[in-house]
Formats: C-alpha cells, sequence, structure tokens
C-alpha cells in the first residue's frame, strides 16, 4: 500500500507537467504514447482502489496525493495549532486532543479557560479514544500526549533520531453519561505528567467556547478548523504531519435530517455537525478527540481574538461523503463538566 501511494504521487506529479511540457515543444510521438500510458496506468491505479474502498472520489483525491481529507499540511512556525496533540499507545498515534487551562476566578465560583503559553497539563479528547487498553496503558506510563511538533517523526530526513516533548498521561475521566453505542456524551479528560524539560516552546491551551460566543460559533457557515493526524482519506494511511481542514458549522436538524435517513445513526444533545453537503471536506479515523476550533483570520473582523475550542472530533458515517457530516462533541455544552472534574482533581491532589 505505501509503495501504491508513492507509485501515484510521482504518477500524478507527471500528469500535472504534461500541459506544461506541450507548450514548450511539440512532443514525439514515443512521449506522447508513455504520457498516454502513463495516464492509463493512474486510471488502472484508481479504479482498483475505488473497487477496494468503494469510493470513487477518495480514489481521485488519493491520486492528487496524500492529504487530510483534502486538507493541508501545517508548518510549526504557523500559528493556532499548538493546542494540538497526538495520543500515543507505546509511540504509536491512535487519537487526537487539545491542551486546556482551567483558571479559577477570585471567587472560585467561576472558571476562565487560559490561552496562554503556561505548562498546560490537561488534554480534552473523545472518550471512544479511552478503551479498557488506554486504561491499562496510563497504569504502565504507557500512554502518552505529544504536542509542540506538527510532525511526529521519531527521525529527522538524515536517520536521526528527533526528540519529541511527550508527556505521560497520569489520570483518566471519562464523561460519566458516556454511551458507547450510541456515541452520547463522547468527551475525556487527560491529566498529563508535568513535563520536566520540553524541546519545544510552541505548546499551548486553547480556550473553550463560552456561553456568550454561542450565536454566532454554532451558527450555519460558521467557518471552522478541524486538526489531526488522522488518515487523508476513509480507509488510508494516518498522517506523519498534521493536517488541518475548514469545515462549515451545520445545524443539527439538518445534519439530523441526513442521518436519519441515511442511516440508523442518531444525533443527540451534546453533538454538532460540521462539514459539506457534497462532501468532499472532513476529519476521518485516527482525528477522534482532536479539536475543531475557530480561528480568526488575519485582517478579518472578528467577534474574538483568540481561537476557540468549538468541538471535539467524535463519528461520522464513513469520510467525507455527501451530506454524512462530521459529527462532533460539543465543547461548550461540557465546559461546566470539564471545569468541575479538573477542579475536583486537582483539589483531590493538593489534599493528597
Ligand atoms: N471515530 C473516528 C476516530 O476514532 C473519527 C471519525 C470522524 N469521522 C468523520 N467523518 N468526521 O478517529
Amino acid at each position: 500500500m505505501k509503495t501504491l501511494l508513492k507509485i501515484l504521487a510521482s504518477a500524478s506529479a507527471a500528469l500535472v507537467t504534461l500541459p506544461a511540457s506541450h507548450s514548450l515543444a511539440q512532443p514525439s510521438e514515443t512521449e506522447l504514447e508513455r504520457q498516454a500510458s502513463q495516464a492509463r496506468s493512474i486510471e488502472r491505479i484508481q479504479r482498483d482502489y475505488a473497487s477496494r474502498t468503494d469510493d470513487t472520489a477518495s480514489a481521485r483525491s488519493l491520486a492528487r496525493g496524500p492529504r487530510i481529507i483534502n486538507g493541508r499540511p501545517i508548518a510549526n512556525d504557523a500559528k493556532n495549532w499548538e493546542w494540538t496533540v497526538s495520543i500515543q499507545r507505546r509511540n504509536n498515534h491512535s487519537c487526537g486532543g487539545a491542551l486546556i487551562s482551567p483558571g479559577y476566578t477570585a471567587s472560585g465560583k467561576g472558571v476562565v479557560w487560559r490561552d496562554d503559553d503556561t505548562e498546560p497539563v490537561w488534554v480534552v479528547t473523545a472518550a471512544h479514544c479511552i478503551t479498557e487498553l488506554e486504561l491499562n496503558l496510563i497504569k504502565r506510563g504507557e500512554l502518552t500526549a505529544v504536542s509542540g511538533d506538527v510532525s511526529l517523526a521519531r527521525r529527522d530526513e538524515f536517520g536521526k533520531n528527533r526528540r519529541l516533548d511527550s508527556q505521560k498521561v497520569i489520570a483518566a475521566y471519562l464523561h460519566p453519561d458516556y454511551d458507547p453505542k450510541t456515541n452520547a456524551n463522547d468527551i475525556a479528560l487527560l491529566q498529563l505528567e508535568e513535563l520536566e524539560n520540553p524541546v519545544s516552546n510552541r505548546r499551548r491551551s486553547i480556550g473553550i467556547a463560552q456561553d456568550t460566543q454561542q450565536s454566532w460559533l454554532y451558527a450555519p457557515y460558521t467557518s471552522l478548523n478541524v486538526m489531526g493526524w488522522g488518515t487523508t482519506l476513509e480507509g488510508g494511511f494516518l498522517s506523519e504531519t498534521l493536517q488541518q481542514v475548514r469545515v462549515p458549522f451545520v445545524e443539527q436538524a439538518q445534519c439530523a435530517g441526513s442521518y436519519a435517513s441515511a442511516s440508523n445513526m442518531g444525533m443527540s444533545a451534546g453533538m454538532i455537525c460540521a462539514g459539506f453537503s457534497s462532501g468532499g471536506y472532513d476529519s476521518c479515523q485516527g482525528d477522534s478527540g482532536g479539536p475543531l476550533a475557530y480561528i480568526p483570520a488575519p485582517g478579518v473582523p472578528s467577534p474574538t481574538r483568540s481561537a476557540v475550542l468549538a468541538g471535539v472530533v467524535s463519528w461520522g458515517s464513513g469520510c467525507a461523503r455527501p451530506n454524512l457530516f462530521g459529527v462532533y462533541t460539543s465543547a461548550l455544552a461540557y465546559r461546566g463538566w470539564m471545569a468541575r472534574t479538573i477542579r475536583q482533581a486537582e483539589t483531590r491532589d493538593t489534599n493528597n
């Protein structure tokens, strides 16, 4: 499969250069035949692939080169991804997550979610990411959160080891009403061990959606960003570099309606949707638990200047299929639960 990807990448690169070489000089008969046969072989690979995945659209997007379902890679020096973490089972990516840091108001009653670079030790993720296996790995110190770098590669281009910031998960708190059958309340918190000597200074936390932001944030067509190291096509491979894709918010009624008619999967309170009716752009397997964020665009008027966590990748029927939007756990709906859970855990820790 890896070689298939390589073949497709080089084949499509060759295809792209075709019109340019045409305009420079009339190609020879043999060159034309070579190009035609290359085009035929790409078509064949696409058909092969399509017959296996039953999805010609993703086979086509594969031919354009590997990307999160039609997203783009993020650069390390870009802004507004630094709260994204990779949750790893024994150094293998399994899910995404987002760094969060609650701060408490003087009265002790309120909570403000900080979005700064104090070393964060809490991650919000999806409850379905934390199975019996994860709970056992936590006991052995083998579940970690990797942060501060868009690349999960353990070696650099010269084959030398790279050091990644990796924090042990020391505790997991699943939402008490999480239901694996319906995916209701698909949210969990992970407490991380403090990082002794970080290699990256990029890590920071993201603020969580507040009531006062609801009217514009959770409104049809609000442009949101989802990011992760998940597969770049349905049934495809994980991505080594963090990918990001823009998806518009979709009203619950519309999303629930299309799921009700297309499958027996149901929406419940606390779930939100994002995506395009025509499909094509989405999160996918391995992106679960990762952030769906509102990110103000530079130079564009925005109700807020900093990024806001709107949701957590939860589920979908396939990936990027028409009318089957990506479903996310609403960050606003669980803001209170997150604050209470973290506060209880931290009070318990200081009393011990
Ligand atoms: N449940 C998936 C995971 O574990 C995420 C699926 C998201 N699907 C979608 N079509 N947006 O990684």
